[in-house]
This record gives C-alpha cells, structure tokens and sequence, in this order.
C-alpha cells in the first residue's frame, strides 16, 4: 500500500481553485473527484472540455481523467461519501455591500453533514474558499455539526488552508505554491492534510514550506496577503502619477525600489489598476469587515480609491495624447483582466471602454480568449474583432488594455502599417517605449509623460 492509497480526496467546486488544486492532488497519487452543480462543466469536464480557459490545465486534466486518477461527478453526496477528506473549493462571490456572500459555503457544508452522518470512518473536512475570520468555526462547523449528528475535533476534523493561485499560472501555482497553510484545530486533522501536501516541492526540488496556525490566523492570512499585493500595485500607480508629472519613468524607480530584498521586485508594475476575482472583492471585504467590527482601515480604503482613479487616469493620458475623441476610431487590445485568462470579472478595461465611449470614441476591440465573457459585461455598440490585425486595420490609434503575448510580438511595422496614424497607448508598458521611437511611432505608456 502506498502512502496515497488510504487518503481519497473529494474537491467540492471546479472553478479554478478546485480544478486546479485537484490537479495538484492527483499528480502526487492522490485518486480525486471533483463535484459542480452546473452538470454540463462536469459532463464537459470527461469530454476533455474545460469550463474556462487556463494554459496547460486541458492536456494535464486530459491525462488524469484517461488514467482514472481524476473524476467529475455532480453528486455531492455520494462523492464526498466515497472519500475520506474534502476540499470546499466553491465560489464567495461579493454582495452589494461588499460582504462576502457564503450561500455555496453553507450548503456544501450541509451536504458533508448529510454525507457523513452515517460513516464510520473519520473525514476531514478542508475549506479552500475565501472566508472571513471565524467563517470556518462559527459558519461551516456547526452546518456540518448539525446535519451530521457527530463533534468536530472528535468525530470530524475541521481545516482552513487557503489556495494562493494566480490565474493564467494556476496549474503551476497550484503543484509548486510558494507555501501551504494549514489552519487547524486538532494535530489528528491537521497531520492529515500536511500529509497530503509534504511531497509538494517548489520549481528547483526544494520541499514546500508547510505553516500550521489557527483556523482565524489561517482564513485571514489570504486576505491580508492579497490586500498586501494589491497595495503594492496601488503604491506604484500613485507613483506613476507623480513619475508622469516629472517625466521620469516609474519602471525605472520601481526597479531601484526593488531591488531592495525587503521590498522584491514583483507586483510593482504600475498600469490601469488591478482587477479580477481576488484583489478588488478581498480588499473590498476587508474594509467592510473592518467597518463592522469599528476598526479603521485607511490604508486599504486608499488601495481601492486609487484602484478606482486610475482606469480614469489612463483615459486622461488617451486624450491627451489624441485629443478629442469624438467619433475616432479606437483600436482597444485586451479585454480580460489581465493576459492568459479569459476572466474579465473587474476587468479594468470595463470602466476604460465605458468612458472612451461617453467621450465619443468608436470601439474596435480585440482579445485573444475574453470577447464573448466581456459581450455578457456590456451593451455598447463594440465590434468585436477576430484578429489584431482587423481591429488596428483602419483605426485611428491603439490602446493596450492587458499585455498578452501576442500582443507584445505585434511589430512596429503592423502598427504603422495599419492605424490611420501611427499612435500606440500603452496601459501596461508593454513594448519597448525606445524600439517604438526608434520605429516612428507616437508611444505613451503610464507612468511617464514623454511622448517616445
Ligand atoms: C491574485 C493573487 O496573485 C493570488 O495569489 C490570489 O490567490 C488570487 O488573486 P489573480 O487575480 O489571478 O491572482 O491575478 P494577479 O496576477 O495577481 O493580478 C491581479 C491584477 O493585478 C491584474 O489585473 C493584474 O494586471 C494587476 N497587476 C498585477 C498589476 O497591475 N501590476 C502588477 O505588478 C501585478
């Protein structure tokens, strides 16, 4: 018997913290299901389907679900039934005051007491999704209590062990995460998931760092680690506005800032804001929390605020650069939140379009993966391209909304081959603002005034 062969594992959600996650699973010899409500994503799903887009995860799902080590089911129950430990992977989507809305949590929750109620055997129950502070205690445990009949730390274990993954790096991030934590409220639990996780190594072979905390300490170490990535991006848009008024380029500064090994290099890429379905509802969550409980929060507040000038900043700097917009033609590239994904949810090219058009520009937009999810996001008259090159063919100057691959590889040629005149705005430094010089063409990126 192997070590895996005692452990069985039910994931609860395949959106991409369950898909992937089980991913992670699998490849380390642990047999998996993973359940949805939505039948035609696990019908899919068997077919060799996926249900979004996200690099390298159809040809490894492929793999696992041919070799029998990975399965979809619709049945909660009887899936969670069959297994010994099962990861809550189910959506927290925000309400309108902010608050995380924990509808999905609960009832997977009842279905894990149901599940349970008659087996013999102990199951761990794992939340993954992004709950508040005592969500896990004071929410899913008395549930599962409840319609179990049987004691947590007793009968059941009980863990928080939130997921870090990146879209567009989830399969990477999900079988090499920077650490695992695990938030318990009994060593038997808690072994039992480290168990699962202590083969995990990062990309050089090292063993992953694995943290034990409490459950609260676990639930809110994903929201202050978020919170914190996202103030850097904030912190560099400020200085990006004021790098603009003095002409000096803000990726020079960041890069000098940096390199200090207390501050690293990463997530201080200044552009059109953070969006997505973690930064702006987590931050977001926590202010609304902290309101709540009376305890002030002004620096996330501002981490928000600046989120939310900076799409509107970015229309600025197109107006300035071309002037009135009534009925110019604009070239708009990037419609997902950000490259390698086709999530728009808080999309920063929304609030982009939005003002473009109030102003009078016409929209020609262009995305390589996130046209259709945008079309549900809107109503305005935007003709959808199916190629860069129709989208630039013709337009009086382009915008650069998400800095895809195929959009960095476009030449300078093709821009001036094809705009009306050549005048490229970069909302997220995507080219060399010297090779664009070098090649004619009128460049203006965040973060410095310069016309290049
Ligand atoms: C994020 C966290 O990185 C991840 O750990 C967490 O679990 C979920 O939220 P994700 O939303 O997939 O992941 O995207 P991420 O790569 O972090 O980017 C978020 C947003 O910030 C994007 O809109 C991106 O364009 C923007 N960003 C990121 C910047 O504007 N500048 C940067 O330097 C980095």
């Amino acid at each position: 018997m192997t070590e895996a062969d005692d452990i069985n594992i039910s994931v609860i959600g395949m959106g991409y913290v369950g898909l992937a996650s089980g991913l992670g699973y699998t490849s380390h010899g642990y047999r998996t299901t993973i359940t949805d409500i939505i039948s035609s994503r696990v019908e899919n799903l068997k077919k060799g389907i996926m249900p979004f887009f996200e690099p390298h995860l159809q040809g490894l799902v492929n793999k696992e679900v041919e070799s029998g080590m990975l399965r979809a089911s619709t049945n909660n129950i009887e899936t969670i039934r069959e297994s010994n430990v099962t990861f809550i992977c189910v959506g927290t989507p925000s309400l309108h005051d902010g608050s995380a809305d924990l509808k999905f949590v609960r009832e997977v929750a009842k279905d894990i007491g149901i599940a349970i109620r008659d087996k013999r055997e102990y199951h761990v129950v794992v939340v993954k999704s992004t709950v508040l502070p005592c969500t896990t205690e004071s929410i899913v445990l008395p549930v599962v209590e409840e319609f179990s009949g049987k004691k947590a730390g007793d009968e059941f274990g009980i863990i928080m062990n939130p997921e870090f993954l990146r879209q567009g790096q989830a399969v990477h991030d999900s079988l090499h995460p920077d650490r695992i934590i695990i938030g318990q409220m009994d060593d038997r639990a808690g072994e039992m998931v480290h168990r699962i996780y202590e083969g995990y190594t990062d990309e050089k072979g090292d063993p992953v760092p694995i943290l034990h905390v409490e459950i609260k300490a676990a639930e809110l170490i994903k929201y202050a680690a978020n919170s914190l990535l996202a103030t850097k991006i904030s912190f560099a848009n400020e200085f990006a506005r004021i790098c603009e008024k003095f002409n000096i380029d803000v990726y020079d500064v960041m890069k000098g800032v940096g390199l200090d090994s207390r501050i690293n290099p990463l997530f201080l890429n200044a552009g059109c804001g953070f969006g997505g379905s973690c930064f702006p509802k987590d931050v977001n969550a926590i202010v609304s929390m902290a309101e709540a409980i009376e305890v002030e929060t002004p620096i996330m507040e501002a981490v928000l605020h600046t989120n939310d000038i900076q799409p509107m900043h970015f229309v600025s700097i197109i107006e300035d650069v071309v002037g009135d917009l009534e009925g110019k033609v604009v070239a708009f590239l990037g419609l997902s939140f950000k490259p390698d994904t086709d999530d728009v949810r808080e999309t920063r090219a929304l609030p982009i379009i939005q003002k473009l058009y109030l102003e009078g520009a016409r929209i020609r937009a262009y995305d390589p993966q996130a046209s259709d999810r945008f079309r549900s996001l809107t109503d305005l008259p935007i003709t959808y391209t199916d190629s860069i090159e129709e989208a630039l063919d013709g337009a009086d100057f382009a915008v650069i909304q998400s800095d895809w691959n195929d959009f960095r590889n476009i030449e300078p040629a093709t821009f001036k081959r094809l705009l009306r005149e050549p005048v490229v705005i970069d909302g997220r430094r995507t080219y060399d603002p010297k090779e664009m010089k070098s090649a004619g063409i009128t460049y203006r990126a965040i973060g410095w005034k310069n016309t290049w």
